[in-house]
Formats: structure tokens, C-alpha cells, sequence
């Protein structure tokens, strides 16, 4: 169904996503290394062992891309910040070209009169601090301090909104007991550690840009919806448990001081000594939260060690993820995070789009009707009284989709990463009509 921006409250706020080392081209304007450059140079963690050291070249075509945006008529842009472009080795010296690239994108973003969103971290750590034990080491909370002074020091006083760290769960639990990204770890108690510090981090950062006089200050988490595969009571604790690692441990420390039972019963043994008592740091206040929702997941029991949980595959339409098409998700979670934890605060989806096989020449129809089904799942929320604000695609461009390398096609643009040539989708026109 075609929509519009009278579809949605006066002042709401669409806008596209994309983050740094996914687009920028990380080989380029003295970036130092990241964990994200050695995971992938490891055979077997990446497709291809692809990774970011070209990718979109952003960094060199910022105006076009610009352009891009503007013609497209959104008024936000969600862009993240690179650690190691600014700080190469992640704390001491200052890259200055790395600070000027960040003043000419949020300049060149209130030029063309969109919105900056920033948010400091994307996964890229530098590889200096990877070695000191990264996001296990609680030291990680003030180094992040550190680096956040440096770049909202520079462009703090022009960004419309700022938040610490793209997507908790996927720091800690994804890289750190999954392994599936940097630094690729399969270790509960790394997990348990970099879950907790992730959060200290946020909680320092938020601090630092308070203390700059920044205002519009958020945190972005990313939510799947867990299903039990069956009604067996063992099925429906274990989709609890996922939930719990997954969707309420970062929402209990940072809005009810807590971590979720469920989580602690696995976690507790391997967080660090005293992390009771961080929660006046973690819990900072904030101005809005971020949502990145993508799909659900079916969960049944599985037997062995914590957590207990396994995947099962569902019925639904897949995006090229293999990831199910279930926009109910959204509209539930916005409910659910209204209702338990956040109330008046106001709400962004700070993601939400699919992966498709793409070709330049292709109308990518079912992105544009996984889009306006989850903008309509977005409505819904908001008919019940959800203070939802904003809603940001994921991506303006095909990018470096991480482990799954260039493969998985997200953009509302064509990106052929051979020559980098640009060719805007049906979906980008199907947004620019909504948006106009
Ligand atoms: C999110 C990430 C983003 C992108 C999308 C598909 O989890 O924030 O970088 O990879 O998924």
C-alpha cells in the first residue's frame, strides 16, 4: 500500500542508514587497523575474506552520496563515526584528516538540510585497543570516553542527535559467544564481560557529550522477536531465555538498573566483581531510544550447557538473509518497550530494511513492499499511543553486510563494486514519492 507523510504525525522523521567502516572505505585518509581488517583477513570468518578497506568509497565521493540523500528527500541521516579514522591507535594521537572528514559530512548534511544522527561506535575497534583485550577489558568504558571527547569536541555542536554504540547485543553476545563478528570469540565469560562493559561504555560516553552540552541523546539496541517453535513449556522457556540475552538485558541495565533472570542465570558467574553497582554509571538518562528491527526468530529447546536454546527455521517469506518477513515484530516491540521500559520517551526505528538480489536494472519490489508492510506495523504502534518519532531504512546504499561480505544486497542504491557506480532502485523512488 502507497504511503505518505500524512500518514504519519506532524514532524515525524524518515531517514536512511548506513555506518563507517560499511561504506566509507577504511584503506583510505590514515584510518588505522581494526579488528574488523585481521578478523576478516582470517580464512573462514568472512565470504571471500572480504572487507571494508574500499567498500563503497564513501570517503571520496561524500558529495555525491550527499546528493543521493537529499534527492531522496529524507530528513535525517544515521551515520557512525570510526574510532580508529580518528584515533588510529584508538587513544593518543588525533588522525586530523579523520576529524575533517566528519566535519565535512555533517557540514555538507546541514547544507542539503538533513538532520546528522550520529552514533560514535559501529563494531570497527581499533585494533590497538583489540589487543589490550577490547570490549573485555573494563578500561574499554573510559578509552571510549576519551575517543567520544574527540569527536563530538569536533563536531558535538552540530549534530541533531548522538548515540554511543550501534547495536549492544551484536558488541557482545554475536562477537563474543557466537564468533560470527570481530573479534570472533566463542567464550561465555568474554561474553559476559563485553556485555556488561558495553553498557559502562554507554554510560561514560553519554556522560562526556552531557558534559559538552549536547543535547538529543539516545542509545540504539536491536530487538528480534523470539517465538518457541512449539507449545511445549521447554520451547517456551528457551524463546524466554533468547529473549532475555537478546532483547531485555540491554533494556533492563540501561532503563530498569537490572539485568534479566533469565540472562544472569548463564551470565552471572563470569560478569566482573561489582557490576551491581554500575548501574548509576550505565543508566544514564536519555533523550529517545533506538530500535533496529529486522525479523523474528523461532526458538526450541535444545539440550546441554546454557543457554539451551536453538534456531529453528520458520514458514515465512525470507529476505536474501534467509531472514523471515514479519512485521507484527515491530509493531509489538514498540508496544512492548513503551509499556516496560520506556513510557513517554520518545521512540526511532533506527533500522529496519531487508537484503535482496539486486541487480541495477531490476525493480527491487519486494524491498519496497517489506518497507511500507513494516512502516504500516510502525502506524499501528503509534495508533496505540507508541510515542514513536522517526523511522530510518537500512541502507542508503549496498554495503559491506560484515561477515556475509558484499553479497547481501540492503540498499535503496545499487552499488557495483567494480566500477562504485551508483544507480538508485525502484525502492529509492517508492521513498521519495512517501517522503515528498
Ligand atoms: C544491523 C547492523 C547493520 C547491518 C544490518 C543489516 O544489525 O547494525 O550494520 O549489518 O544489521
Amino acid at each position: 500500500m502507497p504511503l505518505s507523510r500524512a500518514d504519519f504525525p506532524e514532524g515525524f522523521v524518515f531517514g536512511t542508514a548506513t555506518s563507517s567502516y560499511q561504506i566509507e572505505g577504511h584503506g583510505f585518509g590514515g584510518a588505522g587497523p581494526t579488528h574488523w581488517d585481521s578478523f576478516a583477513a582470517t580464512p573462514g570468518n568472512v565470504v571471500r575474506a572480504e572487507n571494508g578497506a574500499v567498500a563503497c568509497d564513501h570517503y571520496h565521493r561524500l558529495e555525491e552520496d550527499l546528493d543521493l540523500l537529499a534527492a531522496l528527500g529524507a530528513d535525517a541521516y544515521r551515520f557512525s563515526t570510526s574510532w580508529a579514522r580518528v584515533l588510529p591507535e584508538g587513544r593518543g594521537t588525533v588522525n586530523e584528516a579523520g576529524l575533517d572528514f566528519y566535519d565535512r559530512l555533517v557540514d555538507g548534511l546541514l547544507a542539503r538540510g538533513i538532520k546528522p544522527a550520529a552514533t560514535l561506535y559501529h563494531w570497527e575497534l581499533p585494533s590497538a585497543l583489540a589487543d589490550l583485550g577490547g570490549w573485555r577489558n573494563r578500561d574499554i568504558a573510559g578509552w571510549f570516553g576519551d575517543f567520544t571527547a574527540v569527536i563530538m569536541g569536533r563536531i558535538g555542536d552540530r549534530v541533531w542527535s548522538a548515540a554511543p554504540i550501534n547495536e549492544p547485543w551484536c558488541v557482545g553476545w554475536l562477537s563474543h559467544f557466537d564468533g560470527h563478528h570481530a573479534p570472533g570469540l566463542r567464550d561465555i565469560r568474554a561474553t559476559a564481560r563485553a556485555m556488561h562493559h558495553v553498557l559502562l561504555a554507554h554510560g561514560r560516553a553519554t556522560e562526556v557529550m552531557r558534559g559538552l552540552g549536547m543535547r538529543n541523546l539516545g542509545a540504539v539496541c536491536n530487538f528480534e522477536w523470539s517465538a518457541p517453535a512449539n507449545d511445549d513449556a521447554a520451547a517456551t522457556g528457551a524463546a524466554a531465555t533468547y529473549d532475555a540475552i537478546y532483547n531485555r538485558f540491554f533494556l533492563g541495565g540501561l532503563f530498569k538498573r537490572a539485568y534479566p533472570a533469565e540472562a544472569l542465570a548463564g551470565l552471572e558467574p563470569h560478569l566482573p566483581d561489582g557490576w551491581q553497582d554500575d548501574f548509576d554509571s550505565i543508566a544514564q538518562p536519555l533523550d529517545w531510544l533506538g530500535l533496529n528491527y529486522y525479523t523474528r526468530k523461532l526458538i526450541d529447546h535444545r539440550p546441554g550447557p546454557w543457554p539451551n536454546y536453538a534456531e529453528v527455521e520458520g514458514p515465512l517469506e525470507k529476505t536474501q538473509m534467509g531472514w523471515e518477513i514479519y512485521p507484527d515484530g515491530l509493531r509489538d516491540f514498540l508496544i512492548r518497550t513503551a509499556r516496560d521500559y520506556t513510557g513517554d520517551l520518545p521512540l526511532y526505528v533506527t533500522e529496519n530494511g531487508m537484503a535482496n538480489a539486486d541487480t541495477a536494472d531490476r525493480p527491487d519490489i519486494a524491498r519496497i513492499d517489506y518497507l511500507s508492510r513494516h512502516l504500516n506495523a510502525a502506524r499501528e504502534a503509534i495508533a496505540e499511543g507508541v510515542p514513536l518519532r522517526g523511522y530510518f531504512t537500512w541502507s542508503l546504499m549496498d554495503n559491506y553486510e560484515w561477515a556475509l561480505g558484499y553479497e547481501k544486497r540492503f540498499g535503496l542504491i545499487h552499488v557495483d563494486f567494480d566500477s562504485l557506480q551508483r544507480t538508485p532502485k525502484a525502492s529509492y523512488q517508492a521513498l521519495a514519492d512517501w517522503w515528498r
